[in-house]
């Protein structure tokens, strides 16, 4: 029986199916960790189901201790793994790639609709009691069928929100680290360097990774290429807009309005943020969805499993502590 930690409480049928065959620890508190008491639980454990509020960097392995042999990330998302570290001591690092790709690209559309068509401000406007009847110059937005769609990064996430554009009839691009023709022959997208994406995309939606590369990938040079009617949507992570420069060019029109599921320093918002109309705002759910979080729960338990029995786990971020 191995000894295994879980930072914050996942779905219980998750937890129980670790449980059948390992002693199972899980924060009893509904929050994340402090640094501290992160350092102090992961200390003996044998593998570690982390959240990607947790950050697993060469400290944290260390404090876990030489038998501790994968940190498995209950997300897709890893950018709270120093992996080379990882790698260093041998350590194993999965993630959940797949199973949310459907909820996270129709949440982003969700966002995208929403900003499109000012559900969550004309939605406030009603609920305040201020509707005086059905008005013909009230709450108008930007329409989203035959427009121009721009996708920043055609992985599992993009190709999934892209896919779903045909149903509005729009024109796709997209730009990419290199082209991918079978996407294109499929779906009809269109590979475009970042400067011809970021001047032609009526709403233009982030799913890139985040890297050093990738950081602040729109900043306040990039929004002012948009266009003034333009739609920015990001459910990818937050540090991928400079979120102040965002906050400016909101509130000067720059760009016409934005969709966020991510922010820069969460659970913190840039000053100004929160208190603009032109922008939906929702705390990072992408994922939400009770199939998806127990889908995810069930790579996370399986790796766990597989590494605890001596076998490759399915879905490795470092294979090449593997070899
Ligand atoms: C969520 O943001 C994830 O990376 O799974
Ligand atoms: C709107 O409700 C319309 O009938 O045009």
């Amino acid at each position: 029986m191995a000894n295994v930690y879980i930072t914050r409480m996942i779905p219980q049928e998750i937890i129980d199916s670790l449980r059948a065959s390992h002693t199972v620890e899980v924060n009893p508190e509904d929050r994340a960790l402090t640094r501290e008491e992160l350092l102090r639980q992961v200390r003996g454990r044998d593998a570690v189901i982390t959240l990607l509020t947790d950050t697993i960097d060469g400290e944290a392995l260390d404090a876990a201790g030489p038998q501790c042999r994968i940190f498995a990330n209950y997300a897709v998302g890893f950018n709270n793994f120093d992996v080379a570290a990882a790698t260093q001591r041998g350590v194993i690092m999965t993630n959940t790639p797949g199973v949310l790709d459907e909820a996270t690209a129709t949440h982003a559309w969700s966002l995208l609709l929403a900003a499109a068509r000012r559900i969550p401000e004309s939605e406030r406007y009603l609920r305040a009691g201020l509707w005086r009847g059905w008005a013909p110059m009230d709450f108008l937005g930007q329409d989203v069928d035959h427009m121009t769609l721009g996708i920043a990064g055609l992985g599992r996430i993009g190709s999934q929100f892209a896919r779903k554009a045909a149903a509005f009839d729009m024109k796709v691009i997209y730009t990419d680290v290199k082209p991918v023709p079978e996407f294109e022959r499929q779906y009809g997208a269109t590979f475009v360097d970042k400067a011809t994406l970021l001047g032609e995309a009526d709403f233009l939606s982030l799913h890139l990774a985040l890297t050093p590369e990738t950081r602040h990938y729109i900043g306040a040079a990039e929004l002012a290429a948009m266009k003034p009617t333009a739609v920015l949507i990001n459910a990818g992570r937050g540090p991928l807009v400079d979120e102040q420069a965002l906050v400016a060019a909101l509130r000067n029109k720059v760009i016409w309005s934005a969709g966020l599921d991510v922010f820069e320093d969460e659970p913190r918002l840039a000053a100004g943020l929160a208190e603009l109309d032109n922008v939906v705002i929702v705390p990072h759910i992408a994922s939400a969805t009770f199939r998806t979080r127990l889908a995810m729960g069930k790579i996370a338990v399986d790796n766990v499993l597989s590494v605890l029995r001596g076998e490759r786990p399915l879905t490795c971020v470092n294979p090449g502590v593997l070899k």
